[in-house]
């Protein structure tokens, strides 16, 4: 394994060593003299600090906005990086998306104002242009000072535009690089970045206490707000075996270090609903990293991903050096931030069948925002109804219990009834006896009880001929 961080910064290769390894990219850059990008909130929220990683595949770079206080340094040996400093062509002439910025006077202060060039910079160079794909695009960035409609109209106004150039002596070294193992330490830490599963799996069992790291948007704020200093970090995002997606008759299997940009329109082919729901986690730039292995792993209340995969029936392969098993998605969460992982398993995969045909397939978030806001309570269902009785149906609730769990007296109450206001208000009855919510800032426990159930209505009047709106914006 090779020990030196291989990257290239703006263009030129660089070597570093000698740096603590859970140094986030922001830090080092900012360190390094590159000051445009901004510390806002270290935490991927307001979108300062982001900037463009090129990733190296089928011979080119793959470019994607992503918030550099989210990233270890390490994490980008293999990559290319590109920041604000770097946009510009090599004689000073601006960038399309600069232009753009600068021409609809959408730039008033220099600290949200490179966030947004670099997030609009990554939706620059895809062809979709209309207003949804731009307002995803700039979602995880935060203007302070109300500029947000000239910015918009900047990106309208936006040509389709070139990833930014690699030499191909460049790119071929990227993905030389990135085809390595890496092993660097610096002081007392330690960064670890196997190629195979095999090795990864050696390396779980001989640190048992090390932070498996995927995306590291959830692990990466351990960091920058806890101030913790992993002692060694076993980064999954450069195994082959976990990379693949698989989709086939039978169902889609997405490994564990697939990004959720990266699954979005497979999920969205399988479920649309669970599409909608993918596209509501965080923003663009912790899509472009965070992983659904690493929300199941972390096991939250709030996580979004666990209720609709209990709903689909979907399965989670671990493995271990002692071999492999599946769990079913509703048992993988023990409780509170609890799992039945063992201290030397690595999830591999996740497995969704496909619905069965006339499977309708809801999943509801209810937050205080559309946008880049964490649930305070969600809800997924997977419902059949055939000569109008309810012959299918799985229910699953976040944010309302210590973990996300699988509503089975609300199910049986269900199971086999007309589909009918009646069965629908008895199974809201029922919602009680399968929950146990708190109270907490988000919302009261008696808030997220009434909103577990009522949005079995919402699913009943979204599946019946009911003329009632079942969402406000139709109203
Ligand atoms: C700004 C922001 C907004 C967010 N919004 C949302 C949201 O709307 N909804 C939501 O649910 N979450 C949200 N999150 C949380 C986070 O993005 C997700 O939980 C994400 O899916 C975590 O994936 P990751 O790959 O980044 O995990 P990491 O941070 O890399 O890891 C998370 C945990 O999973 C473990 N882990 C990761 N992969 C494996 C594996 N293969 N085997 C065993 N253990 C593993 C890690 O050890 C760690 O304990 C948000 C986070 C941020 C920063
Ligand atoms: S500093 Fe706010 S998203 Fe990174
Ligand atoms: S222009 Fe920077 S906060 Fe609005």
């Amino acid at each position: 394994m090779r020990d030196t961080i291989r990257f290239a910064l703006n263009g030129r290769p660089l070597a570093v060593d000698g740096v603590p390894s859970h140094t986030t990219l922001l830090q080092w850059l900012r360190a390094d003299g590159l000051t445009a990008t901004k510390e806002g909130c270290a935490e991927g929220d307001c979108g300062a600090c982001t900037v463009l990683l090129g990733t190296p595949a089928d011979g080119t770079l793959d470019w994607r906005a992503v918030n550099a206080c989210l990233v270890l340094l390490p994490q980008v040996d293999g990559r290319a990086v590109v920041t604000a400093e770097g946009l510009a062509a090599a004689d000073g002439t601006p960038h399309p998306v600069q232009s753009a910025l600068a021409e609809a006077h959408a730039t008033q202060c220099g600290y949200c104002s490179p966030g947004f060039t670099m997030a609009l910079a990554a939706l620059a160079q895809r062809p979709e242009r209309d207003d949804t794909a731009i307002l995803d695009a700039i979602a995880g960035n935060l203007c302070r000072c109300t500029g947000y409609r000239p910015i918009v109209e900047a990106a309208r106004n936006l040509p389709q535009v070139d990833a930014p150039a690699a030499d191909a002596s460049l790119a071929a070294r990227l993905s030389e690089w990135s085809s390595e193992g890496l092993a660097y330490s610096a002081g007392a830490g330690r960064f670890l970045a196997p190629v195979t599963l095999a090795e990864a799996l050696r390396l779980r069992a001989a640190h048992p206490d090390a932070w498996v790291w995927a995306g590291g948007t959830d692990l990466g704020l351990r960091v920058t707000k806890r101030l913790e200093v992993p002692g060694t970090v076993l980064f999954l995002g450069r195994v082959a075996e976990l990379r693949g997606l698989r989709e086939s008759a039978e169902g889609l299997e997405i490994g564990a270090a697939v990004p959720y940009a990266d699954a979005l329109a497979a999920l969205t082919d399988l479920a649309p609903a669970v599409g909608d729901l993918v596209r509501r986690i965080g923003a663009a730039q912790v899509r472009n990293m965070g992983t659904l292995a690493g929300n199941i792993a972390t096991a939250s209340p709030i996580g979004d991903s666990l209720p609709p995969l209990i709903a689909l029936g979907a399965t989670i392969d671990l493995a271990s050096p002692a071999g492999r098993r599946t769990v079913a998605a509703e048992d993988f969460v023990t409780g509170y931030r609890q799992t039945v992982l063992r201290s030397d398993e690595l999830i591999v995969a996740i497995r969704i069948p496909r619905p069965a045909p006339g499977t309708r397939v809801a999943a509801y978030k209810i937050a205080k925002r559309i946008d880049q806001d964490i649930s305070t309570v969600s809800a997924a269902f997977a419902l059949r109804v055939e000569a109008g009785r309810v012959t299918a149906m799985r229910v699953a609730f976040g944010g309302v219990a210590a973990r996300p769990l699988r509503a089975t007296v609300t199910e049986a109450v269900l199971l086999g009834k007309p589909w009918t206001a009646d069965t629908v208000a008895a199974a809201k009855a029922a919602v009680a006896a399968d929950i146990s919510p708190m109270s907490d800032f988000r919302g009261s426990a008696d808030y997220r009880r009434l909103v577990a159930a009522n949005l079995l209505d919402r699913l009943y009047l979204e599946t019946t001929e009911s003329t009632a709106p079942a969402r406000l914006e139709a109203l």
